[in-house]
């Protein structure tokens, strides 16, 4: 599957031939500054919780691109409530199919708020199966022993794991996480953003490499097979 990495937690899978794009969050990130926010694909968009490092460019990409965006309920009201007309709710236990297969929405632990401080939903990742694949994309959260479900439902081809730490998991969780979910290939996510997030590439990847795992951390702009 084609995996387009665009800084931080946002990057875009294509499954079915559509483009699936996650957590959108460009304009307010340094490192992105080369991503043009017209050029971003979209047909649906995923947001794992409301936290403006998640959600930032939702509005701007789903008003440009009419893509169907789908999140928990709060975050469904929410996106309603600010005038997009393709909103679908998806609550952490639910699935939902569309044309590109389907995706469940699963625990994550991790807070979420609106900007303001109001209350966001619970923060969720997404499973997909699709013709194409299957794949986990956890969201910000850390280590937790509900990630061992998610075998149970889909043969999980590769996840996608915040490995910056502090804020979420850090490597070594990470590591935890994919053995968890039973698969030997990680796109790392949600580090070097900020200070508080900045980790060590090659100590990242030997770690993983070290444990029999592939932690792959494409650039920012970069698109890679997985
Ligand atoms: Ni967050
Ligand atoms: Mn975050």
């Amino acid at each position: 599957m084609d995996l387009t990495y665009y800084g931080h937690a946002c990057f875009s899978v294509v499954a079915g031939g559509k483009h699936l794009l996650f957590d959108p969050f460009i304009t307010g990130n340094d490192l992105a500054k080369n991503i043009r926010l017209e050029d971003v694909k979209a047909d649906y968009i995923f947001v794992s919780h409301g936290h403006s490092d998640h959600m930032l460019d939702v509005a701007a990409i789903a008003g440009r691109t009419g893509a169907l965006v789908i999140g928990s309920w709060e975050l469904y009201t929410y996106f309603g409530n600010q005038g997009l007309k393709n909103v679908q709710p998806l609550n952490p236990g639910g699935k939902a199919s569309f044309d590109f297969g389907t995706v469940k929405a699963v625990a994550a632990i991790h807070s979420s708020s609106f900007q303001d401080g109001s209350y966001a939903g619970v923060a969720s990742g997404f499973v997909f199966k699709t013709a194409d694949g299957n794949f986990y994309y956890s969201g910000d959260t850390g280590l937790n022993l509900d990630m061992t479900l998610i075998p149970r439902w889909a043969d999980i081809d590769f996840a996608v794991l915040p490995i910056g730490d502090r804020l979420t998991m850090g490597v070594e969780d990470a590591v935890a996480a994919a053995q968890f979910v039973k698969t030997t290939k990680v796109v790392g996510v949600h580090y070097d953003t900020w200070g508080l997030i900045h980790i060590d590439k090659a100590a990242a990847v030997k770690e993983f490499t070290s444990k029999g795992l592939t932690l792959l951390l494409p650039g920012i702009g970069e698109s890679i097979e997985v």
